[in-house]
């Protein structure tokens, strides 16, 4: 059996040419490798799961409902508790996907569950008329932590976030181009749904400066649409502003860290160079902490950086995997929602906008962040450090070559001699082989690695030091197996 990871990485001509649009063939391989899966499992071992799955399969397109969390092992969940899931089967996992990185407290954690049950008790219900008391709860919340964002507002996931920045940022600066990063993740809508994890034979040389194609990860995007965006590497200041010179760009959108493709911090000066060229060239400087806000400090990667964005979204960790999104940013900028001049106003709408449940969930995950003067991070960063010092022990001890790139709680191992600095240096690097054996072998020993090469992992504050002790022993285990063969 083959793993297949189901990211499309369709194509198109370069930018200049007439291009022709490619069908995307969405269960392409981005990642495969021949070493049997089937042949690490026990017997029977997925059984219910697979039942689970063949049933569903009936009458769900392709069996799940978010295409990439179609992987083999094809394993159905069925139980969240703390740092560990259960499967329909009854095997248990410490988990380090974090269903993608939001549960930062770790699954079904009391004081968030109970904030939820409350407002269920109450009969809070959508009212879909005028403001809330919890809305106006959370947004002062987030206002009073997070000095850049004066004004907030909330929606129910990261894409329709990104979606309604870059739109602001467009009616704000009556410009149309955009920069995105080559190797970030930003939705799914038509601006990013692009140059994730490009294979090398589709990208071609490092460019630098200047800027990639347009690689589209779904069928469906115009082409007219596609020429307003401009892909660039991470880390790469000098084509920002070579895309700058050439076109005018409204916003440009980064992941503070790219952690969709593992761990891939900016180099110093980096972050602070973006700010400069925003100001310089007046484009919007959106930063997409969906990922880093509230895992990383309540102020997110830009609180360490130290750099301040002109907007700013997060979601995932902010309500501990209860569905919300929150945009922000200067007062100016927000009220273009609310312009008197209907012409500039912005639409943001939303039937379930600021629904009652996931408010009280991000309102309680806030309050449980800010306890003790911030114990939760002191404790994950102490449980990153042990993680990362075993794991780098194990490499030695082994002799692969190999790094542990990390900050915080999030954490990746790449095969490669140094932490990547871009896609294309990770892309060129990195033993995706020797990436996938690992998460599929730690799998079977019962630690949860989402089984893609290079995804980011993630710790909760539920882990314990036991939990990591577990996890590097069967680390040890996995490299001995993966080399005896
Ligand atoms: C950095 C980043 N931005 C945006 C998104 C999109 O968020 P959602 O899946 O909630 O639409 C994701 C999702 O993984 C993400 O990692």
């Amino acid at each position: 059996m083959r793993h297949t990871a189901l990211l499309a990485m369709p194509g198109r001509g370069p930018r200049n040419e007439k291009r022709k649009q490619v069908v995307p063939n969405l269960q392409k391989c981005i990642f495969s490798t021949n070493i049997s899966f089937q042949g690490l499992c026990q017997m029977d071992k997925y059984k219910k799961s697979e039942e689970v799955l063949a049933k569903n399969r009936n009458f769900i397109s392709g069996g799940v409902v978010s295409v990439n969390r179609a992987t083999l092992p094809e394993i159905v969940f069925v139980k969240g508790e703390g740092a560990y899931v259960w499967d329909a089967d009854g095997n248990r996992y410490i988990d380090y996907h974090a269903a993608f990185a939001p549960h930062f407290l770790g699954h079904n954690d009391p004081y968030v569950t109970e904030a939820v049950l409350r407002v269920l008790r109450d009969r809070a219900s959508l009212y879909g008329s005028g403001t809330t008391v919890l809305e106006g709860r959370l947004a002062e919340l987030i206002c009073r932590h997070i000095p850049w964002v004066e004004s907030v507002q909330f929606l129910n996931s990261g894409s329709e976030a990104t979606y309604q920045a870059i739109r602001l940022a467009r009616a704000v600066t009556g410009r149309d181009d955009i920069i995105v990063m080559q190797g970030g993740y930003n939705g799914w809508h038509n601006d990013v749904c692009c140059n994730l994890m490009t294979p090398l034979e589709r990208l071609g040389s490092r460019i630098s400066p200047g800027e990639y194609r347009y690689e589209p990860i779904s069928a469906g995007i115009p082409l007219s649409h596609q020429a307003l965006v401009h892909p660039v590497n991470f880390n790469d200041l000098e084509s920002v502003e070579y895309v700058c010179r050439k076109y005018p760009i409204a916003a440009l959108i980064t992941e503070p860290i790219l952690q969709n493709i593992g761990i891939i911090k900016p180099l110093p000066g980096y972050s602070q160079g973006l700010r400069r060229l925003a100001d310089q060239y007046g484009f919007i400087l959106i930063f997409d902490e969906i990922k880093t806000g509230f895992r990383h400090s309540i102020g997110g990667y830009a609180q360490i950086a130290n750099v301040t964005p002109d907007l700013v979204v997060y979601g995932k960790a902010l309500a501990n995997g209860y569905p919300i999104a929150a945009l922000g940013g200067k007062k100016g900028l927000m009220g273009w929602f609310v312009h008197p001049d209907a012409s500039k106003r912005v639409l943001l709408a939303g039937t379930y906008n600021a629904h009652p449940i996931p408010t009280a969930a991000a309102i309680a995950t806030i309050e449980r962040l800010l306890m003790h003067d911030g114990e939760v991070y002191r404790h994950v960063e102490c449980l990153g450090d042990k993680l990362q010092a075993g794991i780098e022990a194990a490499l030695r001890r082994f002799e692969l070559k190999a790094v542990v790139a990390r900050q915080g709680s999030a954490f990746c191992v790449y095969f490669m001699d140094h932490c990547p600095q871009d896609w294309h240096d990770l892309a060129s690097n990195h033993d995706f082989q020797l990436d996938g054996a690992l998460r599929r072998e730690l799998i079977e020993r019962g630690i949860y690695f989402f089984p893609l090469a290079t995804k980011q992992c993630s710790i909760s504050s539920a882990h314990t030091s036991d939990d990591i002790e577990t996890t590097l022993r069967a680390f040890h285990e996995t490299f001995a197996s993966i080399l005896a063969r």
